[in-house]
């Protein structure tokens, strides 16, 4: 079985993408092979500054690396060190209608927050289809957020397929059920683009900075609260156990348990979640040339694969 994710370099990697994408990634590692890799091409439709983005993907290859990527079971590299995955694209281009990628809603989305889209943003969801298709992936773990995207994805594999004979695996995503959608601290979808976003990564004091500004309303510290409305539980939820939240939402109900309280908690219990990660962190930093040879290697593994793929696309569509 063929496990496929990617992540866009577009910033630290929040505890939304944790959660929503790392984590399954990392345990899908011991059901089959997995293709995990840096959606740079991805990161190009917001304009990136090229030195920034280059750190960014750095960056990120260590935050992976730190979370449980296992190298020696899972193919990791660059998306553009494998560019077949844009000639895929283009023939793929040619069997989507505008009108179907109009209906995208993360595209909807940005164009109602006022963003100028680029032909890049538009075909984002093809290149996405590409990524998927490329590796013939069965398994694609991610967040809510991507649901649409391997809808799309799948569409067009089965449109390619009866329009040109069996080529692609037909994917399936998988979404984690208990937190489908990580809140950021204001409620709304952790995004980078919101700012909302608690970091997996960062020092003790900004971490706790960021949970102390998590948004909570303006009930006193004696009355009662309501847990299942609240910000800091969603969060807690994450990283606490079950007795543990339980026993949170009992102090709310109770009274005399203030948000400040809650948010220590939280905060607590996020450091030691993420402890292990970051000592592992710390010590890949020091190697940087391991960091970028493991992509190296994993680019050369993920090539073998594009090309066998391409080498049936090619020849299906009539460019051979
Ligand atoms: P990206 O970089 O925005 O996010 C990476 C992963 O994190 C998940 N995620 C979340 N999950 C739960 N709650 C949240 N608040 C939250 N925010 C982010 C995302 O669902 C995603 O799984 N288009 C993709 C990258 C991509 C890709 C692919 C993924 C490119 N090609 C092929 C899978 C397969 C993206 O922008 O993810």
């Amino acid at each position: 079985m063929r496990i496929l994710s990617g992540i866009q370099p577009s910033g630290t990697p929040h505890i939304g993408n944790y959660f929503g994408m790392m984590r399954q990634a990392v345990e899908l590692q011991e059901r089959g092979e997995t293709f995990l890799f840096i959606a740079d091409y991805h990161a190009l439709t917001t304009s990136p500054d090229p030195q920034v983005l280059r750190e960014n993907v750095f960056n990120l290859a260590l935050d992976f690396l730190a979370c449980g990527l296992d190298v020696s079971k899972t193919v990791f590299f660059r998306q553009s060190d494998v560019p077949q995955v844009t000639e895929l694209m283009w023939i793929l281009n040619n069997i989507t209608t505008v009108g179907f990628l109009e209906r995208a809603h993360s595209y909807k989305d940005k164009i109602a927050k006022g963003f100028v889209p680029n032909a890049g943003l538009f075909t984002y969801p093809v290149l996405m289809a590409a990524d998927i298709l490329l590796y013939q992936s069965d398994l694609v773990p991610v967040g809510k957020d991507q649901k649409q995207h391997l809808e799309i994805t799948r569409d067009l594999a089965i449109r390619f397929n009866n329009d040109f004979g069996e080529t692609f695996r037909i994917p399936d995503g998988i979404i984690p059920e208990k937190v489908a959608v990580v809140p950021g601290i204001d409620g709304q979808k952790m995004s980078k683009s919101y700012h909302n976003t608690i970091p997996i990564f960062g020092t003790e004091k900004a971490i706790r900075k960021i949970v102390m500004s998590v948004v909570t309303d303006s009930t006193p510290m004696e009355a009662p609260k309501d847990p299942e409305k609240c910000n800091v539980v969603a969060l807690y939820k994450l990283v606490a156990s079950e007795e543990e939240v339980e026993e949170m939402k009992r102090r709310y109900r109770a009274g005399n348990y203030g948000y400040g309280h809650a948010k220590q908690a939280l905060f607590e219990k996020l450091w030691t979640y993420f402890a292990p990660m970051r000592e592992r962190r710390a010590a890949l930093a020091a190697d940087p040339d391991y960091v970028w040879d493991v992509l190296r290697d994993g680019a050369k593994r993920a090539s073998e694969e594009a090309e066998k793929t391409m080498d049936r696309v090619r020849r299906a569509v009539g460019l051979r």
